[in-house]
């Protein structure tokens, strides 16, 4: 058999007086009469309420809340690493086709049934506006689960090109023995679907963990995989669990494989976990991670003013600045600082609306919490402190709920705290270069942080771009020319950073499945 022909998701537009629109309030107002919801552990497909409760906020109205949550504690964690391994034997021994009709149907149900649902959730529950929320939670999620199963398609069709005579080599491509566990994120619904359905595609058992922050909206994610035909056991949702237990499920010996998305500290944190119980394993966990990044837009002299100014606004502040791959530092060639660039800048921000993500007026809405609004105040605040000037912005209120202007840094010293660090907020910082100085800045991208995730060049002249690519060959894993460092589509722009920035696997894209699973090669002789 051949899976079916696959192709992007279309993505709805929300025009005024649409269909699609009034369906999404009216999910909304649903979504918003039943608050705040209950959700428990799942374990071999059954719910778990362990009376450990914790919550949700919505961020930008603090003072409700969009569901209670039952943690994990150390029994239910225990409970579902044993369950997940018991039904691992079944589920790797299913037939190719029969998982991949399962995630297909995951799929049809993201993009029709579930679609405005996990929006509602999505938008409640991590802050989004609605055209965010659909690139998210309905088109890149519907496109992880077709897309995937095109790759693990081509994947199971890698075979050995040549057989000596009397003989047929082959390849199996095994999932690995034990259980993998997923550890996700809050600003991608998608990449919370995807860390599962990724792993569990080529035929293994996840333990997943999602952002307390997007509990809700990944909780539907798991209904909608089970509603799909994914088997009880085969995906435990264990929401929330403290460190503890997060020790826990890598402390594990059958624990085979992390799949993570979120800070590079909890990152590096848990790799060396994972070092220190290298004893226990029966064989050498794959770690898979994407994490933080210090994104960059460099604008040559020769660039499109108005292209590279809008673009870097919406880089830097679509979803409030906090999209792993979002626009942070901006390095700006001065005759085009001065040529137009600056003012459009400038007054194209002053226009942004900041507020509820529910008001279709509003560009942007709160960032996610009350750490995240304490941080990236805090840096805002650093900046000040090292003499830079807020060219615009700079200013919060948490009055009701967490919302930061989109702010704008210009420094004259590109090793300034707000240039190096990750912010992970509504933060742009910029530094004005000499129009002569070009390729001494690109040296200054390449060395100056630790990251290498997303970057993007903005240039007419061709040599101008080819020194780039040739300066800067581990600055991005994702490189952009004349067009914004955010905003990688599946099957187009395979997903992933180096250095920092992760393992550089690829989301996205045939590269990922590789690390899920273990080839067994096999010669019969006739
Ligand atoms: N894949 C997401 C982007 O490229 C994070 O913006």
């Amino acid at each position: 058999f051949k899976v079916p022909a696959v192709d992007n998701e279309p993505m709805v537009t929300y025009a005024p007086g649409s269909a699609e629109r009034a369906a999404l309030e009216h999910a909304i107002t649903e979504m918003e009469q039943q608050l705040p919801f209950e959700v428990p552990c799942v374990v071999n497909g059954k719910p778990v309420k362990t009376g450990k409760l914790a919550k949700q906020p919505i961020p930008h109205d603090h003072a409700r809340h969009l569901c209670t949550y039952h943690e994990a504690d150390p029994e239910t964690v225990e409970n579902a690493i044993n369950g997940a391994l018991a039904a691992r034997a079944e589920w790797e021994s299913m037939p190719w086709n029969d998982r991949a009709a399962i995630f297909l149907k995951a799929a049809d149900l993201v993009s029709g049934k579930y679609r405005y649902k996990l929006l509602a959730a999505t938008m409640l529950g991590q802050g989004k506006n609605a055209w965010q929320a659909e690139i998210d939670a309905a088109a890149e999620l519907t496109d992880f689960l077709r897309f995937g199963v095109k790759f693990v398609e081509e994947l199971y069709a890698q075979q050995p090109s040549k057989n000596s005579a009397g003989a047929w080599n082959r390849i199996e491509f095994r999932p690995l023995e034990g259980f993998v566990f997923a550890v996700t994120p809050f600003n991608f619904t998608a990449i919370g679907g995807n860390l599962c359905a990724t792993p569990a595609l080529v035929g293994n058992v996840v333990v997943w963990k999602p952002s307390p922050a997007a509990t809700l909206s990944n909780y539907i994610v798991h209904q909608i995989f089970t509603e799909a035909g994914v088997p009880p056991g085969v995906i435990q949702f264990v929401p929330g669990p403290p460190p503890e237990v997060v020790a826990q499920a890598i402390g594990h010996k059958n624990f085979a494989a992390l799949n993570f998305t979120g800070s590079t500290f909890i990152f590096k944190k848990l790799w060396k976990d994972i070092a220190a119980n290298m004893d226990k394993y029966k064989g050498y966990p794959r770690i898979v991670g994407e994490t933080g990044g210090k994104n960059f837009h460099v604008v040559h002299k020769s660039a499109e003013i108005r292209n590279a100014a809008i673009q870097s606004i919406r880089g830097a502040f679509e979803y409030q600045g906090q999209k792993c791959s979002a626009l942070s530092r901006l390095y700006v060639s001065s005759s085009v600082w001065s040529g137009g660039f600056k003012d459009l800048l400038l007054s194209e921000i002053a226009k942004i609306k900041v507020g509820s993500p529910l008001d279709w007026g509003n560009f942007m809405g709160p960032v996610i919490g009350r750490p995240a609004f304490d941080k990236i105040t805090a840096y805002i605040q650093k900046a000040k402190d090292a003499g830079a000037e807020i060219l615009i912005g700079g200013t919060g209120d948490d009055s009701e709920g967490y919302f930061i202007q989109p702010t704008v840094i210009l420094t004259k010293d590109p090793q300034m705290v707000t240039m190096v660090e990750e912010i992970f907020g509504p933060v742009l910082t910029v530094y004005v270069f000499e129009d002569d100085d070009y390729e001494k800045t690109l040296e200054l991208v390449d060395t100056s942080t630790e990251y290498g995730l997303t970057g993007s060049i903005f240039a007419s002249e061709r040599k101008a771009l080819i020194t780039a690519t040739n300066t800067l060959r581990n600055a991005a894993g994702n490189v952009y020319y004349n067009e914004k460092c955010t905003g990688a589509v599946v099957g187009q722009q395979p997903f992933g950073g180096a250095r920092a920035s992760g393992t550089n696997d690829k989301a996205g894209s045939i590269s990922i499945f590789y690390r899920f699973v273990s080839a067994r090669s096999i010669k019969e002789n006739f």
